[in-house]
């Protein structure tokens, strides 16, 4: 067989604020691959089927000199996030063709690991009720931190008032699904009409579009909180403190209001002490020492039981990747955002 193209998509261009599909990222069709002969030294060839665009991904298209807690994607590079492939050859012990791994993949049509652990990546099998793109979803990193963040910082209490901002995200969905079925009573907001049926079908009692209704108003209506898991930031979070219980706590999962514009500085801070606030900041990778086995056994049946309801935003073809990065900054997804490359 002769060489095919490997399409990339590139990081080209720090952005200013927004990421701008073709500018900041660009798709590369220069790059050939012989797939039968390309030399694997002992590695992998993967083909890689379907990738997951999500927010923290805005916080890696940023100068390399600027530190954070994760890199920032080096220019000129191929972007780098969750995905899962499958084995085409394989030299490494215990790897079989035809296996299908998941984990940190380039975002490029093909791709050699030289094992497995150099890019975090495990082999994973699915339950044929759900679809490969569960796994990186619902079943994978958003869903987990959902599921950890809540286990261990929640400490939620049957009858407990819980706030969920981004409620009809990959994340924010899940959680307002777990504090529901802990008997908390739950006031969800996102940014469409439509997002805000999604939430009420999966159990919120109160759902609101925060871009046409005063959050203030509904959680001075609904409160006081015991729990806010916070999403996004800014004033939503200044909000949430405004109408905390005594000793609530709020869980920071996220600040994407502060992602393409800056940081958003907290207007009353005096409110931790003053109402004895707990703060918990986390990231999911840290929890899952502790948790993954409970995500496995505990919340991944629920997913295939369809107790547990989830929305995807499927786009076909790795060029569309930018766009979809965009589309997940500015709230115009709706549903787990991922890209399918390739079908098997
Ligand atoms: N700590 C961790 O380990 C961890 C892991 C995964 C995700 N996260 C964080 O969890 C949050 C949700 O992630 P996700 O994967 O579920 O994302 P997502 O819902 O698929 O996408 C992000 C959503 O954020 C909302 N948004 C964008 N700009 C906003 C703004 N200025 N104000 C309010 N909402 C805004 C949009 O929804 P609307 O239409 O509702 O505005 C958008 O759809 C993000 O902050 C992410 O960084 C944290």
């Amino acid at each position: 067989m002769s060489p095919v193209t490997n399409g990339r998509v590139l990081f080209n261009a720090i952005p200013e604020d927004y990421p701008v599909p073709g500018t900041t990222t660009v798709y590369d069709t220069s790059e050939t691959i012989d797939l039968e002969n390309v030399p694997l030294n002992g590695g992998i060839l993967i083909k890689v089927l379907i990738l997951s665009v999500d927010p923290y991904m805005r916080g890696r298209l940023r100068a390399a000199e600027i530190e954070s807690y994760l890199p920032a994607f080096p220019l000129g590079k191929p972007l780098v996030g969750g995905g899962i492939g499958v084995v085409l050859r394989s030299e490494a012990a215990g790897v079989e063709a035809g296996a299908h791994v998941r984990g940190l993949l380039a975002h490029q049509e093909y791709v050699i690991a030289p094992n497995l652990v150099a890019l975090n990546l495990e082999i994973i099998e699915r339950d044929p009720k759900l679809h490969w793109s569960v796994y990186i979803g619902a079943a994978g990193m958003p869903g987990e931190t959902a599921f950890m963040g809540w286990r261990e910082h929640s400490d939620a209490k049957k009858g407990e008032v819980a706030y969920i901002s981004t409620g009809a995200g990959p994340v924010g969905s899940m959680v307002i699904q777990i504090a529901k079925q802990d008997g908390l009573k739950v006031i969800a907001s996102a940014g469409s009409d439509e997002k805000v049926k999604f939430m009420k079908e999966i159990g919120a009692d109160v759902a609101f579009n925060y871009k046409t209704t005063d959050v203030r108003e509904v959680l001075a209506k609904e409160g006081p909180l015991d729990i806010f898991w916070d999403n996004v930031g800014g004033d939503q979070l200044d909000a949430a403190m405004e109408f905390a219980a005594k000793n609530a706590r709020i869980i920071e999962c996220g600040q994407i209001s502060g992602y393409n514009n800056g940081p958003q500085p907290m207007k009353n801070p005096g409110l931790i002490f003053a109402k004895c606030l707990h703060l918990h900041g986390f990231l999911v990778a840290y929890l899952r020492p502790k948790h993954a086995a409970a995500f496995r056994a505990e919340f991944v049946p629920r997913l295939v039981s369809g107790e547990f309801k989830f929305t995807e935003d499927v786009t076909k073809g790795l060029e569309k990747v930018g766009d979809v990065i965009l589309a997940v900054q500015k709230g115009t997804n709706t549903g787990k955002a991922v890209v399918v490359v390739a079908e098997e």
